[in-house]
């Protein structure tokens, strides 16, 4: 009897058994729906989203203006000792570094230009990437430059900053003052091949904005990025000591004048864009292409020293898309040449 009924219970206990697994199964799916749908989330299981940020390559990160593969490094320092001329090239590199302290307006050799410091604008005297550095000058110089129509050799050139960017008079180009300079320049230039201007030297180019640079706009990216230095009224802070600025002018009297270099928009706004708000780089930029071209046409707006720059530009067709004064050999405003939008300028030289 016992035998007979027992593979009947032995059903009976699985078809029970699989029902309460089945139901046990089924509350727990409702009970997820019932979870979601309120409001809950299931865990994501695919892999950690942080983990696979700190896994990306730094490349894939950086947010330079350029690679810094192949970029130009001045000569190491402490190796001027080896040069016959080592006294020359290390006082061309004070005067270009403290500039004011003897050829500014309390100048201890001569009182000859406006205050500021080469090193100003050519940072770290000239050795800076892509901080208006001196890397190519010797390797580039002598040759002709439309400004002047004339072949121009380093003198001359550096004479161009003192009589523009320093707003000053010229050195004579036999003096201890401007031999020295030179010295240095050709130093620091010393390793590049004849012609060729290295990775990095100079100014950056930003790319052209597809509107005209507003001064409005940026007069606000002024205040908010760079007042704290330059002050207000774009005085800057002179040092105690009188001799040179803990933050130089942007405007006004000490400042460059209108036949200078940085009064091209395009050049102002390529050397903050790499150098500004102090402490950025071309590795670590901290404007966007706007702030720069903006705060160019605000601080470019305002008044500064004027030059005589009637003999500027013998052939008006040499004059760059952002020289801003006319006559020009295409048939865009003054305006135009002044705040862009330069590509229509650009297009218009390339197909003449
Ligand atoms: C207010 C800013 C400013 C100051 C101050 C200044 N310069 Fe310049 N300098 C410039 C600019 C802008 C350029 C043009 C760069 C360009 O067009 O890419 C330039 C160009 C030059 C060049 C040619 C560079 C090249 O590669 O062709 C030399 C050399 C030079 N400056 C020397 C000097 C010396 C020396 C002093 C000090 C006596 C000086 N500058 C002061 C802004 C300045
Ligand atoms: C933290 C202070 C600081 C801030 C902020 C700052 N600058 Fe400068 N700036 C300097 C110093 C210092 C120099 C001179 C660098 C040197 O001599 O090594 C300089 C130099 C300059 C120069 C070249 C010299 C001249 O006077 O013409 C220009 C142009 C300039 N700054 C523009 C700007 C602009 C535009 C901003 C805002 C986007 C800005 N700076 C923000 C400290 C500052």
């Amino acid at each position: 009897m016992k035998d007979a009924f027992e593979p009947f219970i032995k059903l009976i206990a699985l078809v029970v058994g699989l029902l309460v697994v089945v139901t046990a199964l089924s509350a727990f799916l409702i009970g997820i729906v019932f979870f979601v749908l309120r409001g809950g989330s299931l865990p994501d299981l695919s892999p950690d989203k942080t983990e696979m940020a700190l896994l990306k390559p730094l490349e894939a990160v950086y947010l330079g203006l350029i690679p810094k593969e192949g970029m130009w490094k001045a000569p190491e320092w402490s190796s001027v000792e080896n040069e016959p001329n080592a006294e020359d090239i290390k006082y061309g590199k004070e005067l270009i570094a403290n500039t004011s302290e003897y050829l500014g307006p309390n100048g201890k050799v001569k009182k000859i230009s406006n205050g500021m410091n080469c090193q100003n604008c050519h940072l770290d005297a000239g050795t800076a990437p892509l901080g208006n550095n001196y890397s190519a000058v010797f390797a580039t110089y002598p040759k002709i430059r439309g400004r002047s129509g004339q072949m121009e050799d380093i003198p001359k050139r550096i004479n161009d900053c003192f009589e523009r960017s320093l707003n000053g008079n010229v050195l004579a180009p036999n003096s201890r003052e401007m031999k020295s300079m030179v010295a240095y320049i050709e130093w620091l230039g010393r390793d590049v091949p004849k012609g060729e201007t290295p990775k990095g030297a100079g100014i950056y180019e930003v790319p052209f904005l597809d509107r005209a640079a507003d001064p409005i706009k940026g007069k606000v990216a002024y205040e908010n990025l760079c007042q704290s230095c330059h002050m207000e009224d774009g005085q800057g802070m002179m040092r105690a000591d009188k001799f040179g600025y803990t933050y130089p002018p942007l405007w006004g009297e000490n400042s460059y004048n209108h036949g200078a270099g940085l009064f091209r928009m395009s050049r102002f706004a390529g050397y903050v864009k790499a150098n500004m708000p102090l402490g950025a780089t071309y590795e670590r930029p901290m404007l966007t292409d706007e702030e720069a071209w903006d705060v160019a046409a605000y601080v470019n707006s305002l008044p500064r020293p004027q030059k005589d720059l009637s003999k500027d530009w013998p052939d008006i067709s040499k004059k760059p898309i952002d020289h801003p004064f006319g006559p020009f050999s295409d048939t865009f405003p003054e305006e135009q040449h002044k705040f862009g939008p330069f590509t229509p300028i650009k297009a218009a030289r390339a197909s003449q």
